[in-house]
């Protein structure tokens, strides 16, 4: 049995990541981190850059620290921020999620208190392009 991070667990880890979040430029600092299929939890925080379109968002690195650690599933996926609204997923997260993710996921906003909202990946990016598309499973192949 495939031990599940609890919700706190996702909260603490990215709200970690978010302390050491790189952004210089906005002032707006995002912590993200997820558990994969074997329960791990791996995190990331938006780092910017000077030529402004090249900066990556929490949720991209949190990502990229899941394949680099071998994780191909994400099972839940928790977001923080602090702002005047409750912080979202961009367009291209919700896009990037979704080739590790299903429709059911569970992804998790929270400001730096604690969790206010949880939809699941499927309200948030309905009628997605995903490796279904393709004829893939998520996080299918090498
Ligand atoms: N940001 C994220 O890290 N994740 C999101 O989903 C929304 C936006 C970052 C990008 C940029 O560094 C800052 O927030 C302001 O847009």
């Amino acid at each position: 049995m495939t031990p599940t991070p609890t919700i706190d667990a996702l909260f603490e880890a990215a709200l970690a990541a978010r302390e050491r979040a790189y952004a210089p430029y906005s002032h707006y600092r995002v912590g993200a981190a997820l558990a994969d299929e074997s329960g791990r939890v791996f995190a990331g925080c938006n780092v910017e850059n000077a030529a402004y379109p090249v900066g990556t968002c929490a949720e991209a690195g949190a990502i990229a620290a899941m394949a680099a650690g071998g994780g191909r599933r994400i099972e839940a996926i928790l977001v923080v921020a602090d702002g005047p609204a409750l912080v979202a997923p961009c367009g291209a997260c919700r896009q990037r999620i979704r080739d590790f993710a299903t429709e059911d996921t569970p992804v998790h906003l929270a400001d730096r208190g604690r969790v206010t909202r949880t939809r699941t990946l499927g309200a948030r990016l309905p009628f997605a392009f995903g490796p279904d598309t393709l004829g893939r499973a998520a996080g299918q192949g090498a």
